[in-house]
């Protein structure tokens, strides 16, 4: 049984990571500040699971708090969740973002390297490619960043990196997630987003339910199929399972690698409006808004690599992300 650090465990994508690695038999220990999170998230994952989670209530910001943890306990590796995500809120207070992702994540690499622990696993984003030349988007595309939270996880990618080149027993796998939606099947866990929402699928859902009017559809006028931002949509539980298999791949390949964690598919803002549609049974208003500042007409994955190197693919398919999403909001309307 290994010991697992999950940092920002308490958040949508750790919370249904932390229920996988308990069902796989991992023993779980999860650091949060909860500035974005309840601690119900938690309650409800060893609820489902039937197991406890260790958790402390601590800000990686914390050095002391952190170091006590690796004391404590005996770490094989750690997952790293915590951080702040909102793009346009990182445009506007950019140094509280790089204060908490920049030095956040460097107290914890401080700290596992202090105790001897060098297997990571970070949540990088789609977003690192910028506004890619073309799609599907290998690993190998070149990177940019155009906003502060896009920025701060490529400084991180790059601060991985040269640790690695300085010290090749790290072992580090870097997921650049696309777009990840829906929930967990029990309607028990899932995206809780504070205020509204900034995010397609949480901004229909709270439309569905009656608690937003009307979608802002932003641009219908790209060079798409019907003119409306094409994604890559995938559902939160296959990609909590591809952390499992990245830390399988850790324990017998060591090295760094970047690998994208995606469909392979494109979907429109329009065809997730329908396919959310036909799922809840509830017609979503929408209005066509201008285009959103930074957005691109489409992005979507390769997805070869991470079938590779991890043996992992995505099995949800749209209608699954829609009614587990929809499950999720309409059994709990204010979340939790
Ligand atoms: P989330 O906000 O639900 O979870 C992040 C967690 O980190 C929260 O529980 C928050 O309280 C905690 N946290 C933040 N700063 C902290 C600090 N200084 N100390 C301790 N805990 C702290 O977000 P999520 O959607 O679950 O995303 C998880 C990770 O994946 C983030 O790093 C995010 O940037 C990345 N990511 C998310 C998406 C997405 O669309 N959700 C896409 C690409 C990448
Ligand atoms: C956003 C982030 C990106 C992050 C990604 C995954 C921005 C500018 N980008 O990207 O950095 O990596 O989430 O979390 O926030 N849309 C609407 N109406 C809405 C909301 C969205 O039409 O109310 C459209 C968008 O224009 C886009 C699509 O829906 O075409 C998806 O939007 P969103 O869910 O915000 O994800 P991304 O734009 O891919």
């Amino acid at each position: 049984m290994s010991q697992i650090l999950v940092t920002g465990g308490a958040g949508y994508i750790g919370s249904h990571t932390v229920l996988e690695l308990l069902e796989n038999g991992d023993e779980v220990i999860v650091i949060d500040n909860l500035s974005n999170s309840k601690l119900e998230s938690l309650k409800r994952v060893e609820e489902l699971s039937g197991k406890k989670i260790i958790f402390h209530q601590i800000d990686l910001l914390n050095k002391d708090d952190l170091g006590a943890e690796f004391k404590k306990y005996d770490i094989d590796a750690v997952i790293h969740f915590a951080g702040l995500k909102a793009v346009g809120e990182s445009v506007k207070i950019p140094l509280s973002y790089y204060q908490n992702n920049l030095t956040g994540t460097l107290n914890l690499l401080g700290a596992m390297k202090e105790h001897g622990v060098k297997k990571l696993v970070f949540s990088s984003s789609a977003t690192v490619y910028g506004d890619p030349d073309s799609v599907p988007i290998t690993e190998a595309f070149p990177t940019s960043a155009t906003n502060p939270y896009g920025r701060s996880k490529l400084i991180i990618e790059e601060i991985l990196r040269d640790l690695y080149v300085s010290d090749n027993e790290w072992d580090i796998i870097l997921l650049r997630y696309f777009n990840p939606v829906g929930a967990h099947k029990s309607g028990r866990i899932g995206e809780d987003p504070a205020g509204i929402p900034n995010n397609l699928m949480p901004y229909i859902s709270k439309v569905a339910v009656g608690q937003l009017e009307i979608l802002p559809v932003y641009g219908n006028d790209y060079d798409t199929p019907d003119g409306t931002g094409v994604r890559d949509y995938i559902h939160v539980v296959d990609l909590a399972l591809g952390h499992l298999k990245a830390l399988e791949h850790l324990s017998v390949h060591p090295g760094l690698e970047a690998i994208n964690l995606g469909t392979g598919r494109g979907y429109s803002v329009f065809e997730i409006l329908h396919a959310f549609e036909q799922a809840s049974g509830k017609t979503v208003a929408f209005e066509i808004k201008p285009r959103r500042t930074g957005d691109i007409a489409k992005c979507f994955a390769d997805t070869s690599k991470a079938d590779d190197v991890l043996g992992w693919k995505a099995e949800r398919d749209l209608a699954e992300m829609c009614e587990d999403a929809w499950r999720w909001q309409s059994m709990n309307p204010n979340g939790y």
